[in-house]
């Protein structure tokens, strides 16, 4: 199987195994845990994991045709078609994909040559994740992240869609990294890229960066090309994102360990670089071969300026993006924003690898609507989860103190400084969403086929655990805490379940899912995550779409919302084949969600959005009600 056929996280396993599993107790533990778990729900019942969804029955959920109250939406059921399926009085169209030119100068996608490397720099970049959506000045602005591209499908200009020319390799470097598009309504009340705006932006794996933070300047830091470590070129693997209230964007660098090779493949990187998946061996891009900093041997220290949340000014084209380093290097999901009571900016993050932990920094500075608060993302103390089974969670200070490190090697070397703490092992942390309306915040925890099964990444305990309460958790589940004092900045908080997803028709223990979950609107691999102004959860899936077996009646990659205060969750989309549905926001007036559509086609089965024969592309997509009316 070529790496094509895999997901990210399937070749980061291939390429950089964890180790394997060979402590006799370990074993034992695991399948004492196992039935621990289950011992545990019939001591505590599942729905006291699950407050406020216990009074909802299976029944009276698979039901819930009859009324649109909350939601404003009929549920729709689940399917595995080749495009976009939303309720009855919605509507779904194009805004921009992959290969749509931002500028008159750059031609049209080519379905034959997929682009070149220099008509992908002046497009929009391919399998879009995060975004969000900027007004000012009566203008508006999207920001969106390319995270990465399917090299089967970007190279399908050579007859085995392998590179073939150093210009396919940086054609596939140019679709990463993040979009600024001006966006505005046409005649026909469609958003549409405003063509040539001088808002259009590409950052690019080789934009110009500055290191900002704890880490800047420190030895690790500092490569061939800069002696100072306190500049570097580019992003990429950009994954979910986050927004401030003084109207930058945050895009969060996630497996960009995968880009970085040895032209000696027998060169051993250090173990500090292998808790992170650098290896010598190419994944497939070829980027060491186009440019010598991404081969680790002659480069070392390159990986080490990877990994960061970066800070975007979307109205200023011609701004450095800064790499905040004092919110820690991982394999950052998103950055779920929040103003704390106290003033104090509370930034919670996941580090989607299994096994691996949940963070939150806590600005130095404190916001001000009025003074200037473009640096509050500068320094600010970094906290990991601990979460306790009492249903009591505490946040683990990152000092020099709890880990021995400096303050610049917590923010390099983060994930090591999170183990030596004890951090609470996760089931891969994806997108983390902050309630509106309550201090309260949840965490996708997308799946972990390897809990109990083997150790997780770091070695850590692999254990059920908490809010992690299932081995072998090929399901996933989204968890939340409440702030203690509904103060975001407490050291404690309080924690349950808001979901377990599962398959109530398939299993009848704990992989049937949680009350909340039943035949109508059952998913798998809950990941983009995000509330809607109204406090609504709307929940997109990343999963297995086979739509057989354990997966049996789920369909397609699917959006659904979410009632926190009542547990009821509806299906509200459906995505095309073989996609992911990733990304989301809302234009001011909440009358259009955007909605992204990454890697439709990833199998080779699909070609969304045009049909036919056409190439699959990835794409952020309106969805409207027909009548106008708000959404959510
Ligand atoms: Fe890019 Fe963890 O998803
Ligand atoms: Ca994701
Ligand atoms: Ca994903």
């Amino acid at each position: 199987m070529s790496h094509d056929d895999l997901s990210f996280d399937e070749i980061d396993e291939l390429i950089s195994p964890r180790a394997e599993e060979t402590d006799f107790d370990r074993v034992v533990e695991s399948a004492l845990s196992r039935r621990g778990f289950l011992g545990g729900v019939m001591t505590f019942g599942l729905g006291s994991f699950l407050v406020g969804t216990t009074a909802l029955t299976r029944d009276a959920q698979a039901g819930s045709h009859g009324h649109a109250d909350r939601f404003g939406f009929h549920q729709i059921p689940a399917n595995s078609e080749d495009t976009i399926t939303v309720p009855d009085g919605f509507e779904w169209e194009p805004v921009v994909t992959w290969g749509d030119p931002l500028f008159s100068s750059t031609p049209a996608f080519d379905e034959a040559t997929r682009g070149t490397a220099a008509s992908q720099a002046g497009a929009f970049g391919d399998n879009n994740d995060g975004m969000a959506f900027f007004t000012k000045g009566g203008r508006h602005v999207m920001a969106i992240n390319n995270e990465y591209t399917n090299r089967k499908i970007l190279w399908g200009n050579n007859p085995d869609g392998a590179w073939v020319s150093d210009d396919d390799v940086e054609k596939g470097m140019m679709a990463h990294g993040v979009s600024v598009v001006e966006v505005a309504r046409n005649d026909a009340d469609s958003w549409q890229v405003v063509i040539d705006s001088d808002l259009n932006r590409r950052i690019t794996p080789q934009t110009d960066m500055e290191i900002t933070g704890p880490a800047a300047g420190h030895d690790l830091m500092k490569t061939t090309a800069d002696p100072t470590g306190t500049t570097c070129k580019g992003t990429w693997n950009n994954c979910g994102n986050g927004e401030t209230p003084w109207g930058t964007y945050l895009a969060c660098e996630e497996n960009f360990n995968g880009y970085f090779s040895a032209e000696d493949e027998a060169h051993e990187v250090s173990a500090e670089l292998k808790r992170y998946g650098v290896s010598s061996k190419d994944w497939g891009y070829g980027w060491a071969k186009v440019d010598p900093r991404f081969d680790v041997a002659k480069d070392p220290n390159e990986p080490n300026r990877a990994g960061y949340v970066v800070e975007i000014d979307p109205f200023d084209p011609t701004s450095t993006p800064k790499k905040r380093t004092a919110l820690g290097r991982f394999k950052h999901e998103n950055a779920a924003v929040v103003v704390a009571t106290n003033g104090k900016v509370v930034v919670y993050m996941g580090d989607d690898e299994r096994g691996e932990f949940l963070y939150k920094f806590v600005s130095e500075g404190t916001y001000s609507g009025v003074g200037d608060n473009s640096d509050l993302l500068e320094s600010g103390d970094l906290y990991v989860a601990k979460f306790h089974d009492d249903m009591r969670g505490e946040w683990l200070a990152l000092t020099p103190e709890t880990t021995g490190m400096t303050e610049a090697e917590i923010r390099i070397h983060t994930r090591q400084a999170a183990s030596k703490v004890g951090a609470t092992t996760m089931d891969r942390p994806e997108w983390v969403a902050v309630n509106p309306t309550k201090a309260e915040a949840y965490v996708a925890l997308t799946n972990n086929k390897n809990r109990g099964v083997k150790p997780n990444a770091g070695g850590d305990d692999t254990s059920a655990n908490g809010p992690n309460p299932r081995v072998e958790n090929h399901y996933g589940q989204i968890a939340r805490w409440m702030a203690d004092d509904a103060d975001h900045t407490a050291p404690g908080f309080s924690w349950n379940l808001f979901a377990l997803a599962g398959n109530p028709d398939v299993h009848s223990d704990a992989y049937a899912g949680s009350q909340n979950i039943n035949a109508g609107n059952m998913f798998n691999s809950p990941d983009g995550m995000a509330f809607d102004s109204t406090g609504l959860l709307w929940i997109q899936t990343d999963g297995n779409y086979s739509n057989a077996e354990d997966f049996a009646g789920m369909g397609n990659n699917q959006m659904l919302a979410g009632d926190t205060v009542t547990g009821e969750i509806r299906r509200f989309l459906v995505g095309p084949k073989e996609c992911e549905v990733t990304g989301v926001c809302w234009s001011p007036d909440r009358r259009t969600m955007f909605v992204g559509i990454q890697h439709p086609g990833e199998r080779g089965d699909s070609h969304f959005p045009d049909g036919g024969t056409s190439v699959p592309r990835s794409g952020v997509f309106a969805v409207r009600r027909t009548d106008g009316g708000l959404i959510g």
